[in-house]
């Protein structure tokens, strides 16, 4: 390591051990139905953490535990070290941000922002200075004496964030917070949660089912599925590190092939797939032999045009069964005599003609194949 790096290295290190948020073994049932299933994770101090999952995983749940709206059955929370499982929301210092805005129908847009203030009991000239900041910063201040419904649905939300700014908690939740607006809307406001997060050092916990919103947004996902913890890590690693089928499939495209080992050898497994496909992958990380049963990953974007044959390993010849055209890449999909399909991101030529033959030679590299965990269903 050189000199200069050591300071970063050691910044990186003191963020490492702050812990703000400490969700310790949480489970909570309805019931029949377990919502969450002892869960823990670990927010840092700073830190953008997004809880990721599709529908009914525990994501909204878990934010009410954390929050403080629901008691969980099992498990605490801390936060900044202190057990905070049973104290009532106001004193846990967490704004709280949802997708239905809930700004008050009645009340100016400076009365909504001020409304925790006054419950806090500041004075008028700091409830006055306080407001106007956080307006500023989510640059409406032309706004405040506007109602709420004469913004739009994207003016509404960035109140309801300066509501929840304004009275400065270190941690920020937001559940689904941008769902109910339109693509260019959340395109900005994603921009905007990004640099008020990067500006003021809050400590946000996010919740999404969009994965592109996740990866875009986040220090950290921790994948929810069925009320537990599928896999937990940077949004790098949980793209080119899917652990299970479920992750590869929920995170980015995915082609994921199960099959059998045939050969290993040394840092090399051969796999064959039923229908006839050889892919070769590097050592596994629990050591495999040969009839094992074994599941892979390759992305589409990994997929490229051979000029030979389709002999050997990690090697696909198909007819073209559907194109795409996605202005900087075709996305086609592919499917071999043997009946195996094959999506592939492929860079789209002028004329296009490439694509046009009817038989593909398809390729992809030994290093872009993922082994991903049996047992987990597709
Ligand atoms: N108040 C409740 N009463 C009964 N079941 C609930 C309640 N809240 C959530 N659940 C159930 O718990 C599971 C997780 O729900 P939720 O946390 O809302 O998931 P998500 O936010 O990921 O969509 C679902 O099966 C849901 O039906
Ligand atoms: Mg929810």
């Amino acid at each position: 390591m050189q000199q200069g790096e050591l300071p970063h290295a050691k910044a990186i290190q003191a963020r490492d051990t702050a812990v703000k948020l400490d969700i310790r073994g949480i489970s909570k049932r309805y019931g029949a139905v377990t919502a969450i299933d002892n869960v823990s994770v670990q927010v840092r101090d700073g830190e953008f953490l997004t809880l990721l999952g599709p529908s009914g995983s525990g994501k909204t749940t878990l934010l009410t535990v954390v929050v403080g709206l629901t008691t969980p059955d099992d498990g605490e929370v801390r936060i900044d070290g202190k057990a905070a499982t049973y104290a009532p929301p106001h004193e846990r210092d967490i704004g709280m941000v949802f997708q239905n805005y809930a700004l008050f129908p009645h009340l100016t847009v400076f009365e909504n922002i001020a409304f925790p203030l006054r419950m806090r009991g500041r004075s008028k000239t700091a409830i006055a200075a306080e407001v106007k900041r956080v307006l500023d910063i989510v640059e409406l201040g032309h706004t405040a004496d506007r109602l709420p419904r004469q913004l739009s649905g994207g003016q509404q939300q960035r109140i309801a964030l300066a509501r929840c700014m304004v009275y400065q908690p270190s941690i920020i939740v937001m559940d689904e917070p941008l769902g109910a607006l339109d693509k260019r809307l959340r395109d900005t406001m994603q921009v905007e949660i990004k640099r008020l997060h990067s500006q003021y050092g809050i400590t946000i916990l996010y919740v999404t089912h969009d994965q592109d919103e996740a990866l875009a947004l986040s220090d950290r996902i921790c994948l929810m599925r069925d009320g537990g913890i599928e896999q937990l890590g940077t949004p790098h690693e949980l793209y080119f590190e899917p652990r299970t089928v479920f992750a590869a499939n929920f995170i980015g495209d995915s082609n994921v092939f199960h099959g059998k080992v045939r050969t290993v050898s040394g840092d090399s497994v051969v796999l064959e797939v039923a229908g006839g496909l050889l892919i070769e992958t590097g050592a596994p990380k629990a050591p495999v032999s040969a009839g094992d049963p074994i599941c892979v990953m390759v992305r589409p974007e990994h997929v490229r045009l051979m000029d030979g044959g389709a002999d050997g390993c990690n090697r696909f010849t198909g007819h073209v069964e559907s194109k795409l055209f996605a202005g900087s890449m075709m996305k086609v999909f592919c499917r071999s005599v043997g009946g195996i399909g094959l999506q592939a991101k492929l860079a789209a030529a002028r004329d296009g003609r490439s694509l046009d033959s009817a038989r593909l030679a398809l390729g992809w590299n030994r290093e872009d194949v993922v082994i991903l965990e049996e047992g987990s269903a597709s």
